[in-house]
């Protein structure tokens, strides 16, 4: 079959929605054809459209971004409708790998449930779902294996998403939170993260708090 894998985070590097898909291929049979698109990083054209809707699957990977898809993405998708629409000739699933900033990955259902919509108006089957919440908490483990520790409900929900995607049929959305004590992830978070790339870009601590 062919695979698209597609991510929809906005960094160009060192995402956590690259981090996902690289989870998941690692567990993708080989007798698939995998290609990767990265939507922010390279200008999505006619060409780009037209060979989503020769695939077989659809793996979406995104940040939750208020509550929703990131503009970008859904732009595209909004575009890739009407391709669908006139192009597609077989069944084409789409899988989704969200993750969120909030440490409840449950965060993650109103934007799952946009993409449903938008597949059942592109007419396409919509095969699984995974909602990931602790996002930024994934680079910092990346050196876990997979399964294992503060990875293991992810271990859990990026197999049960392979062996569907590896047989295209459909499973139930996993949301879920990383296996880490949440106060410790918001102790972490504030000071080695968010307070980190606030400073990165310019911005004093108590300037996070402002409101425009
Ligand atoms: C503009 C913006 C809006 C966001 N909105 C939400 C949100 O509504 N809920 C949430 O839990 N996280 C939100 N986040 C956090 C991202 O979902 C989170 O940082 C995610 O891990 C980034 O994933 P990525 O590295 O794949 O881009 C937002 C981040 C940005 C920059």
């Amino acid at each position: 079959m062919k695979i698209a894998m597609i991510n929809g985070s906005p960094k160009p590097e060192k995402s956590n929605s690259a981090f996902m898909l690289r989870k998941l291929e690692a567990l993708i049979h080989t007798e698939h054809e995998v290609s990767h698109y990265h939507i922010n990083k390279y200008p999505v054209n006619e060409y780009l459209y037209r060979e989503f809707c020769n695939m077989d699957i659809l793996v979406l990977a995104f940040p939750l971004y208020i509550d929703a898809l990131p503009s970008h993405l859904f732009k595209m998708l909004i575009t890739l409708e009407d391709y669908m629409k006139k192009q597609r000739k077989k069944e084409i699933y789409v899988y989704a790998i969200l993750n969120c900033g909030f440490y409840e990955g449950n965060q993650t259902h109103t934007a799952i449930e946009i993409l449903k919509n938008w597949c059942s108006r592109s007419e396409l089957c919509f095969g699984q779902a995974i909602g990931h919440g602790a996002g930024e908490m994934l680079n910092f483990i990346e050196n876990v294996p997979l399964g294992y520790g503060p990875q293991k409900n992810l271990g859990k929900a990026i197999e049960s998403l392979a062996d569907h995607i590896n047989l295209q049929n459909t499973g139930d959305t996993m949301l879920f939170s990383p296996n880490f004590p949440k106060f410790a992830w918001r102790f972490m978070g504030t000071h080695f993260f968010w307070n980190v790339s606030a400073k990165k870009n310019g911005l004093k601590k108590r300037e996070i708090f402002n409101r425009l």
